[in-house]
């Protein structure tokens, strides 16, 4: 554990602290010498109307790292707040990191290139600064209207094929994704590719068959689900965690959340922070990105407001007694 904890603060003190009017969250170096911000926004369920306002606050509140999808529907949104926070000066393209991700619809390799060109110009944000394929497993591709017609363009794609509720999956090895976005760096539209959602076995197969390593393996992460072993096993490999689902969503009402227990809120209460920040900073400290998604900018704002304290042993070794899959 104590040797995690040393990778975690590794990761802390060989960042660099990007300048700004505000105070910013640190950056890790990537494998490929690239920066990410070990704070963004997620936009998850951030919708229509909501997630503009949101990304432009968080911008305001300090955050340099967006993390967006196609699935999510608002990469248009996403974009518009940051054009417009540039076009107010209060930020530069450069200051911003900006992922999005490939839908599960578009594994086929001659289709990567199409759903990247579609997110890319959905963004409208010069460059993209990371991809990730979302899944590690492939649906059919089929038209949204239910015809056999083939879809004409990303539009036209259903993005969640099924029969009687169950998805439709194609035969498409990741492994031949991952080459076609290796193609996509050379377009200089995207500057890093990374995976999502990929245990252990997975990162092995695909590390043992592929020229470029994935910058990041964004992944649930979170003090009920601590992915320690898989943190371990990508910071060995210069490979960055990004913890999504940071708070553990506390939308699904799961029993036994850490961010609603009264341990943790006992700690929370000793450091003058709230629950889902001692939340937050544990998987921080454990040495992952994290991404926790609000659209109501007080959250927002506390988010963000991680890096002023930390968690003595005890206290991560109350939080690692959470982790239960
Ligand atoms: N790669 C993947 O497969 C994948 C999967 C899931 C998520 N993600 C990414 O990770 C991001 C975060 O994950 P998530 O959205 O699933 O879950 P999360 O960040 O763990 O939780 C978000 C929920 O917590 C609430 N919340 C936010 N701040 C809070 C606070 N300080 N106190 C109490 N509640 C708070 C939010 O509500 P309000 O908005 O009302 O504040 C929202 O309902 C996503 O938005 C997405 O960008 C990626």
């Amino acid at each position: 554990m104590s040797k995690l904890r040393t990778i975690g603060w590794i990761l802390f003190f060989t960042s660099s602290i990007v300048s700004g009017a505000n105070t910013l969250a640190p950056s890790v170096r990537l494998n490929n010498g690239l920066e990410m911000p070990v704070i963004g926004l997620g936009t998850y369920l951030a919708n229509e109307g909501e997630c503009e306002r949101a990304v432009r606050d968080a911008i305001d509140a300090g955050y340099r790292h967006i993390d967006t999808a196609y699935l999510y529907g608002n990469e248009k949104e996403v974009g518009n707040a940051i054009r417009s926070k540039i076009d107010e000066g209060a930020i530069r393209r450069e200051d911003v990191f900006i992922v999005t991700k490939l839908w599960n619809t578009f594994h086929r390799p001659d289709q990567v290139e199409k759903a990247f060109q579609k997110s890319f110009e959905n963004l409208n944000l010069t460059y993209i600064d990371l991809y990730l394929i979302h899944f590690p497993l492939a649906y059919k591709q089929v038209h949204k209207d239910g015809s056999d017609r083939t879809p004409q363009s990303v539009d036209d794609v259903n993005l969640f094929p099924n029969v009687n509720g169950r998805p439709v999956y194609d035969d498409i090895d990741y492994v031949d994704t991952w080459r076609a976005m290796e193609g996509l760096l050379q377009t200089g539209n995207v500057r890093s590719i990374g995976v999502s959602n990929f245990d252990i076995p997975q990162m092995e197969r695909l590390l043992s068959q592929v020229t470029i390593t994935p910058v990041t393996n964004q992944v649930e992460c979170h003090p009920n689900h601590n992915q320690l072993p898989l943190i371990k096993y990508c910071n060995d490999r210069n490979i960055t965690v990004t913890a999504y689902s940071p708070l553990g969503r506390p939308y699904l009402a799961k029993n036994n959340l850490a961010i609603n227990d009264p341990k943790v809120q006992a700690i929370a209460a000793a450091h003058n922070k709230t629950p889902a920040q001692v939340v937050l900073r544990y998987s921080y400290q454990n040495g992952a990105i994290v991404i926790p998604k609000s659209t109501k900018q007080q959250r927002i704002k506390e988010n963000f407001n991680i890096l002023d304290f930390s968690l003595t042993p005890e206290e991560m070794n109350v939080m690692n007694s959470f982790n239960n899959e």
